[in-house]
């Protein structure tokens, strides 16, 4: 009996957390796998119920590595992919196992065209909407799609949802702290005003607000997270700390517009998929809905800061560093307040950025015949604040 008290108690051990030191490792498919946070409030039938999931933008950076997240850890979920595939966008950052499952659907086509949108929403019972165009620079050198498929494309994802607002059972808007601009109080909450300081932070802006009236007027079963800056895995080369980390591998200097002291709250993409997991898992949805959440560390870095710990792990000198202007409508500060999610999802961020960016460097190292192809897209041409044309 003694003896066998013993046994249990050790495989109590081994299968509590305690057992294991660290949560997350690389698993095969480079994802982080850690502990199952399957939280007491979250639905626990979620795993074996049948849900129609439906993402747009899941061929970009975050949409591919939450289709992933999610799909590994809901078996039972069918998953339904819009996405245009535009320069950001790549087919082959769907993994091959998910292209080739019979619970997958990819839809080449525009979150701008009704039509389509309507026939995918039509189907869903949780919706995660990703699709923009998402970089700053860009929007820079040319706002011209920014605010038809960011503004424009999320008013056909509202008018759709209205539509079947009693069939969809969970929505989520991605929006951004960009939208927030340079931090007037900290941390960032989400009272903190909306300040956009690009044409990018701008139509993201309209497209939170415009989720927001949809709130007021409709009523829809919606969510308005704002993630603080991501990085992670397939992520594309011209966000800076892929353009870092793809620069060093090819030894080629890390540019940095201005001092470098501009500061970002950075958040493992794994630890948003966490976060959007439990939106949509939560039992009791009537706490949630018409919330706005910022999700960040709360931890600010500089990006000056993130060069030099990338040098040093591929134990290159700081003479790799070239100042060039600095971007114009810079954001000096960004830092997350983590109280509301915390307070209402039970959510933190769990991946230290040093633990982040290791994993992130062997990513990138391991994955060098992917990323290459972009090699050309790694700087964006824009005039800078002393109207020189610089590769940003
Ligand atoms: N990357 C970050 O740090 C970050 C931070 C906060 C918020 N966000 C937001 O998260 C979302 C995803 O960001 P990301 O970094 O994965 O972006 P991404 O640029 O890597 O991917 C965007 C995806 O949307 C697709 N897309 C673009 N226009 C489309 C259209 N008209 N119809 C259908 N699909 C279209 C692209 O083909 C691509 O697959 C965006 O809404 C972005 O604003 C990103």
């Amino acid at each position: 009996m003694r003896k066998s008290i013993i046994v249990f108690s050790i495989f109590c051990f081994i299968f509590s957390g305690s057992f294991f030191c660290k949560n997350y490792a690389l698993a095969h498919n480079g994802q982080f796998v850690g502990k199952r946070h399957v939280a007491v409030e979250q639905d626990p039938n979620a795993l074996n119920t049948k849900k129609v999931v439906f993402l747009t933008g899941a061929a970009g950076f975050i949409g591919s590595n939450f289709l992933q997240y999610m799909f590994d850890k809901y078996e039972e979920y069918h998953f339904i992919v819009l996405d245009v595939i535009t320069y950001a966008g790549n087919i082959e950052n769907i993994p091959d196992y998910i292209r080739n499952s019979d619970r997958f659907e990819f839809f080449y086509g525009s979150v701008t065209n009704y039509q389509i949108v309507e026939m995918l929403m039509k189907r869903a019972d949780l919706v995660v909407h990703f699709a923009a165009e998402s970089h700053v620079t860009r929007s820079i050198c040319d706002d011209t799609t920014f605010f038809d498929t960011d503004v424009m494309g999320t008013r056909v994802m509202m008018t759709a949802l209205v539509k079947y607002a009693k069939k969809v059972q969970r929505f989520i808007h991605i929006s951004t702290s960009e939208v927030l601009g340079t931090a007037e109080s900290e941390p960032m909450d989400e009272d903190h005003p909306i300040n956009p300081r690009s044409p990018y932070a701008a139509a993201k802006a309209g497209a939170d607000r415009l989720v927001y009236s949809y709130f007021c007027t409709y009523d829809v079963p919606a969510v308005i997270v704002r993630p603080f800056n991501n990085y992670g895995p397939r992520q594309h080369l011209e966000k800076v700390i892929a353009r870092f980390i793809s620069s060093a591998i090819q030894k080629k200097p890390l540019t940095i517009h201005g001092d470098g002291m501009q500061e970002r709250d950075w958040l493992h993409t794994y630890d948003l998929c966490r976060a959007l997991d439990r939106i949509l898992h939560i039992e009791d949805f009537s706490k949630l809905k018409h919330q706005v959440f910022h999700i960040g560390s709360g931890v600010p870095t500089s990006i000056l800061q993130i060069a030099k710990t990338v040098l040093q792990a591929f134990d290159l000198p700081e003479e790799y560093i070239t100042f060039i202007g600095d971007r114009p409508g810079q954001v000096r500060r960004h830092i997350s307040s983590t109280k509301k999610a915390c307070d209402l999802l039970g959510w933190k961020a769990e991946i230290s950025l040093k633990e982040g960016l290791q994993h992130n460097i062997e990513w990138y190292k391991n994955n060098q015949s992917y990323w290459e192809k972009m090699s050309h897209m790694q700087y964006v041409p824009i005039y800078t604040n002393d109207a020189t044309l610089d590769l940003h």
